[in-house]
C-alpha cells in the first residue's frame, strides 16, 4: 500500500534532477556526458588530505564525544567561529547564539518555510532564481512572484510594487544576492539597504542566502544584506557546500535569539542535530588549514573557465546571443536569440552527449524559454574549449532545422 497525503502526492521530482537522470542514464551505458548542467563544485580541489588528518585529530583528542548526541543548535566551537568568520560580510552585530547549524543552506530554506509559510502565502523571489528554493517554498504551500532583475540584481521599484499587491502575505522575500544561481549577477549596495527598508516598511522579512559570495573572481566580497539590518528583518543562509564540500552538509542561519530558538524545537523534532563528525571537519578545516589559500586556488580556476567559456560561447554560439559575464560564482547566464527554445533543444542537443539547464526551470513565471544556464566549474578549460563550439554548432543547427 503506498502511501499518500495531499502534501506527499504534490511533490514532484526537482527540474533539475530530471536532467541528471538522463546523464545518470548515459552513464549507466557508459557514456560519458559533458555536463554544463551541475550546480557542483570541482571535487578535485576538495581538501581530502586536510580532512583526513583532521579526523585522526577529532579522534585522539575528542574520542567518543565526537560522535555521541549533541546539542541541536550546533557546535558550539564552529558557531563562534562563524561569528568571527561572518565578518568578511561585514555581519559585525551578532553572537553565537544567533546561529543555528543546519544540514546545509538547503535545510535552512526548509525550516524558514516550513515555519513562516502558511495558506495563501507569496514567497517573493528575484525573477531568475534557484530552484531548489523555489521547489521548496512551493511545497510548504507557497505561490512564488519573481521580481524582474536587471544588473544591479532585484528592482526595488518593482518589488515594492509586489510588495503592496501582496500586502500581509509575503512571509519572506528570498534572494541570493551575491552571484547568483543561475545569472551571476550581485545586488548593488544601493539596493541591499532600499530592500532592508522595504522588509521593515511592508513588515516581512528577507532571506539573504549567499553560498556564492567567497567565489569571487576579483577577491572583493560585498556588504552582506544583513549588515544593513538594522531591525532584525534580515535572516542570513551560510554554507560551505560551494567553498569546501557540498557532501559535508553544513549550513547555518542567522536570525536574532528568539527566532534561532524556534528553529532549534523545529529541528529537534526534525533530524536532532547536524552530524557532529562533519562540523568539526568544517570548524577544523576553516580555523586550522589554509581555508583563504584553497579558495583563492579554486577561485582562480573557475575565473578561467569562465574566460575560456564565454569567448566559446562569443564565437560559436548563434548571432544575437548574450551572455552575462559573472563576476563569481559558477554559472553563466546566456540568451539565446528570441525563436529559440532551449527546453524542446535540450534532446536534440543531449545527443551529442552534452547537457545544459533549460533556463524556464529558473523563472517561477515559466517565461525565458529562450535562455540557459551553463555551469563553468566542473569542466576543464580543454574541455570546454572542444565542448562548447559543438553546443554552438548544435544550436545553430536546432535553429536553423526546427525554430
Ligand atoms: C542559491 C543556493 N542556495 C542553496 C543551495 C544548496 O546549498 P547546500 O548544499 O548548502 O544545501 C544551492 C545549491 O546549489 C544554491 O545554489
Amino acid at each position: 500500500m503506498e502511501i499518500h497525503s495531499e502534501f506527499l502526492d504534490a511533490l514532484t521530482p526537482s527540474s533539475i534532477r530530471s536532467i541528471t537522470a538522463k546523464i545518470r542514464d548515459k552513464a549507466s551505458e557508459g557514456i560519458q556526458v559533458i555536463s554544463f548542467a551541475g550546480g557542483l563544485p570541482s571535487k578535485e580541489f576538495f581538501p581530502i588530505e586536510d580532512i583526513r588528518k583532521i579526523n585522526d585529530q577529532i579522534f585522539d583528542e575528542e574520542g567518543g564525544d565526537s560522535i555521541q548526541y549533541a546539542a541541536s543548535d550546533g557546535y558550539d566551537p564552529l558557531r563562534k567561529y562563524l561569528v568571527e568568520f561572518m565578518k568578511r560580510y561585514q555581519v559585525t552585530d551578532i553572537d553565537y547564539k544567533n546561529i543555528l547549524i543546519t544540514s546545509g543552506a538547503q535545510q535552512g530554506l526548509a525550516y524558514l518555510s516550513k515555519g513562516l509559510i502558511t495558506p495563501g502565502s507569496v514567497v517573493v523571489v528575484e525573477g531568475t532564481s534557484y530552484p531548489g528554493a523555489l521547489d521548496t517554498f512551493r511545497a510548504y504551500g507557497a505561490s512564488i512572484v519573481g521580481v524582474e532583475m536587471d544588473g544591479d540584481g532585484m528592482r526595488m521599484d518593482r518589488l515594492e510594487t509586489v510588495l503592496r499587491e501582496n500586502q500581509g502575505k509575503v512571509p519572506f522575500i528570498y534572494t541570493i544576492a551575491d552571484f547568483q544561481n543561475p545569472t551571476g549577477c550581485s545586488m548593488s549596495l544601493e539596493r541591499r539597504k532600499q530592500l532592508v527598508e522595504l522588509a521593515e516598511k511592508y513588515d516581512t522579512f528577507v532571506v539573504e542566502d549567499g553560498p556564492y559570495s567567497l567565489i569571487s573572481f576579483n577577491g572583493e566580497v560585498m556588504p552582506a544584506i544583513k549588515s544593513f539590518d538594522r531591525y532584525g528583518r534580515v535572516i542570513y543562509s551560510g554554507s560551505t557546500s560551494k567553498t569546501i564540500a557540498p557532501g559535508l552538509r553544513i549550513g547555518w542561519l542567522i536570525a536574532d535569539h528568539a527566532s534561532i530558538q524556534k528553529l532549534v524545537y523545529l529541528k529537534m523534532r526534525d533530524d536532532l542535530q547536524v552530524n557532529n563528525i562533519a562540523q568539526r571537519q568544517v570548524y577544523h578545516y576553516m580555523k586550522d588549514c589554509d581555508f583563504d589559500g584553497h579558495l583563492r586556488m579554486v577561485t582562480d580556476v573557475y575565473r578561467r573557465r569562465r574566460d575560456v567559456m564565454a569567448k566559446a560561447v562569443k564565437e560559436s554560439f548563434p548571432a544575437g546571443t548574450k551572455l552575462l559575464l559573472p563576476g563569481g560564482g559558477l554559472f553563466m547566464w546566456v540568451e539565446l536569440p528570441e525563436k529559440a527554445d532551449t527546453l524542446e533543444m535540450f534532446d536534440y542537443v543531449f545527443q551529442k552527449n552534452i547537457a545544459y539547464v533549460p533556463g524556464v526551470f529558473f523563472r517561477p513565471d515559466g517565461s525565458g524559454k529562450n535562455t540557459m544556464r551553463l555551469n563553468f566549474s566542473t569542466t576543464s578549460e580543454e574541455t570546454i574549449q572542444k565542448s562548447i563550439p559543438i553546443l554552438g554548432e548544435m544550436i545553430c543547427q536546432y535553429l536553423e532545422t526546427h525554430a
